[in-house]
Order: C-alpha cells, then sequence, then structure tokens
C-alpha cells in the first residue's frame, strides 16, 4: 500500500469511528437514565432473589410493569452486557444476571446502586448545564448556579439529599476499604486511634474497627451528618467543622474528602490534621485518585478523568490530583515525605503523609 493509500485508509477509519463516536455524545446520558430505570423497578433484585431465572412474563408480574415496555427495557440493557437472555430446560427464554447488573441491586455486597442513584438525581444533573461557569472561573460555581449555594450548605437543608450522599459514600466505602484491608493491611500497624475526617455516617470505621478490634474509631462530619449516623461498638461520633479543628488520634483517615477541594482549602484542613497526630508515629491516610500523569492504559483512568469532571461541576474548587500534586499540598500543609499505594481494580489509591 502506498502512503496516500495508507492516509486515506487512516482517515476511513477514523471517519468510521466519528461516525458511531457522535451518536454516544447524542444519546449517551440513556445509559444512565435506563440503568437508573432499572434501579428504580428493581430489575437486578428480582431476579437476585428469584430461584431461577425469569420469563418475560414472570419479571413483568414480579414488577408490575407492562411486558411491551419490560422487553425493551431489557434489550437495550442486554446489548451493554446489562443481564443476559438463555433458553432454560422448558425452552424458555429467560433472564440471568451478569457479573454487571449484580452491582444494580439495592443491597447486594457489590451493590453500586446508590451511587448511581445519587449522580442520577435531579439536583446532581442541573449543575451540568453550567459547566462552562466552572471553565471560565469568573462566573458563579455550576452547584450554586443551579441550587443558590455549595453542594454542603444544601445538603445541610435538605435532608433527603444529605442521605442520597451518605448512602452512595457508605456503598463506595463498603468497597473500598475491604479492598484496602485486603491490599495494604499495614497501613494500620501500630494504631491505636484513629480519626476519620469527613468520615459520613461512619461506614469506613465500622468496616475498620471490625477487622482490626484493638482499633477506636472517631467519626468526624459536619453535625447535620453524624447526626443521622447509627451508633456502632469502637466508633465514636462527632460533630464539627475541619477547617476549624480535628480531633486527635494516632492517625487522621480522608477518604474522598480533600479532592471536594482546591489546594488552599486542601492545605488549610491537612494542617489541621497535622496537628492533630503525634509527630512521631503520627500520619495522614488519604484514600483518594491519582491521576497519572501520562496515560498508562490502566482501564480506570477513565474513571478517575471522569470524577475529575463531576468535581468540577458538583464542588466549587474541586479536583483530582497527579501524584505530584497530593505530594505539594502534603509538603505545604507540613508534612515532610510521603508514599503512594495503588489499590488492585479500584479507582482510589493510599497516599501516605508522615510529620
Ligand atoms: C464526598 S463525602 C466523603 C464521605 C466519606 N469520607 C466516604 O468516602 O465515604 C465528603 C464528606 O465531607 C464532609 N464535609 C464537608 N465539609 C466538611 C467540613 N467543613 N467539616 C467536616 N466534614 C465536612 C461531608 O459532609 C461529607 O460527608
Amino acid at each position: 500500500m502506498g502512503e496516500t493509500q495508507i492516509r486515506e485508509a487512516k482517515w476511513q477509519s477514523e471517519e468510521e469511528q466519528a461516525e458511531v463516536g457522535i451518536w454516544r455524545c447524542i444519546f449517551g446520558f440513556t445509559e444512565m437514565a435506563v440503568v437508573k430505570c432499572a434501579i428504580d423497578l428493581g430489575i437486578a433484585d428480582a431476579i437476585e432473589s428469584h430461584a431461577s431465572p425469569m420469563t418475560l412474563s414472570e419479571l413483568s408480574t414480579a414488577l408490575g410493569c407492562a411486558p411491551s415496555s419490560l422487553y425493551r427495557i431489557m434489550r437495550f440493557l442486554m446489548h451493554r452486557g446489562i443481564f443476559k437472555e438463555k433458553i432454560n430446560s422448558q425452552g424458555s427464554l429467560v433472564y440471568t444476571q451478569t457479573c454487571l447488573s449484580r452491582r444494580l441491586t439495592r443491597h447486594g455486597e457489590q451493590s453500586m446502586a446508590p451511587l448511581i442513584l445519587l449522580e442520577s438525581s435531579p439536583v446532581m444533573l442541573a449543575p451540568w448545564h453550567c459547566l462552562s461557569a466552572r471553565v471560565r472561573a469568573t462566573e458563579t460555581p455550576p452547584f450554586d448556579v443551579a441550587h443558590g449555594g455549595d453542594i454542603w450548605r444544601y445538603s445541610a437543608t435538605n435532608p433527603g439529599h444529605s442521605q442520597l450522599i451518605n448512602e452512595a459514600m457508605a456503598c463506595d466505602a463498603r468497597l473500598v476499604v475491604p479492598s484496602m484491608i485486603r491490599g495494604c493491611p499495614e497501613v494500620f500497624d501500630g494504631l491505636s486511634t484513629l480519626v476519620d475526617v469527613g468520615g459520613g455516617t461512619g461506614t469506613t470505621l465500622q468496616v475498620l474497627v471490625k477487622a482490626f478490634p484493638w482499633l477506636r474509631g472517631i467519626n468526624f462530619d459536619l453535625p447535620h451528618v453524624v447526626s443521622v449516623a447509627a451508633e456502632f461498638t469502637g466508633v465514636e461520633h462527632v460533630g464539627g467543622d475541619m477547617f476549624e479543628g480535628v480531633p486527635e488520634a494516632d492517625a487522621v483517615f480522608l477518604k474522598w474528602v480533600l479532592h471536594d477541594w482546591g489546594d488552599d482549602e486542601c492545605i488549610q484542613i491537612l494542617k489541621k490534621c497535622r496537628e492533630a497526630v503525634p509527630d512521631d508515629k503520627g500520619k495522614v491516610i488519604i484514600v483518594e485518585a491519582v491521576i497519572e500523569e501520562a496515560d498508562q492504559g490502566d482501564k480506570l483512568t477513565e474513571v478517575r478523568l471522569a470524577l475529575d469532571m463531576v468535581m468540577m461541576a458538583h464542588t466549587t474548587t474541586g479536583k483530582e490530583r497527579t501524584s505530584k500534586e497530593w505530594g505539594f499540598v502534603l509538603g505545604k500543609a507540613g508534612f515532610s515525605r510521603y508514599t503512594v499505594k495503588p489499590l488492585i481494580r479500584t479507582v482510589q489509591s493510599v497516599i501516605e503523609g508522615f510529620p
């Protein structure tokens, strides 16, 4: 093939990709919307709790749905690998779960439904319409345009939305913290007390004190969040503002908190954390995404970059950071060194900062 033909073939293949790619841009939202619909209907829960795979007739009766509409929803989801169909021993076409659809159950071990319900809620979708305001940086941040204040102020006066956030965060903690306990349990060696700053309703500490029963946990969050947190042996709930102070402990844990803030606020929070831990064995344990400087082909890079866009839409100054950027904020806050430990098949890594 000559050089002109090679260039022509490359152009043709780019054109073909663009023909499909542009439709993904136009209708990309349908995936989230239909998955939310599946969660609202309880499709994955119904199949999970049924003794065997279900026919369309069984599923529509169980869910109280019109079979013709449910069929179209299932066809769409199956095309994306969410649910599959097979012929059972009686020769009927039946729907079964897949690894992906199991994550749409409400309470299953791998459930990620609460995160989908949060991100697809009207409150969280509205700011996306004003994303350009954040990029211009001269205008009011997207969440404030949509709701008249930042996400934490909005949540303090909207208990329903606060609950959606708390449940979504608890769902992530139930997946990430066990991955951390499996992948780098040494992070907790020698600790007797641990304060989880911005710990939500305390799921992270519940999982940790169960795994390390000698550990005493302090779950620290805004007063309206800890006021609805369930009691758990070994975990004390403390309400307060991390910009004013952090309860003392051997180490501070911060998961998905610092990415909500710009560098200046991060440094302020980390300085308060630094004051709360002892000089000798103290440390901060940060669980956050680490953006690669150069693409190394990690399948979760796309998710981390999407999370960075979520920070743009939903927070005033938040962002995802590279390892170097984590080092910068830690250094400015008075931590002399830091390490980064990636977690297998997990969006977040573990960053430890030492005095
Ligand atoms: C994205 S959530 C992370 C929750 C939890 N760490 C997790 O990953 O499961 C951020 C948390 O920071 C808390 N937060 C926001 N501003 C705070 C402040 N000024 N002081 C203490 N907590 C705060 C929020 O209430 C929320 O629970």
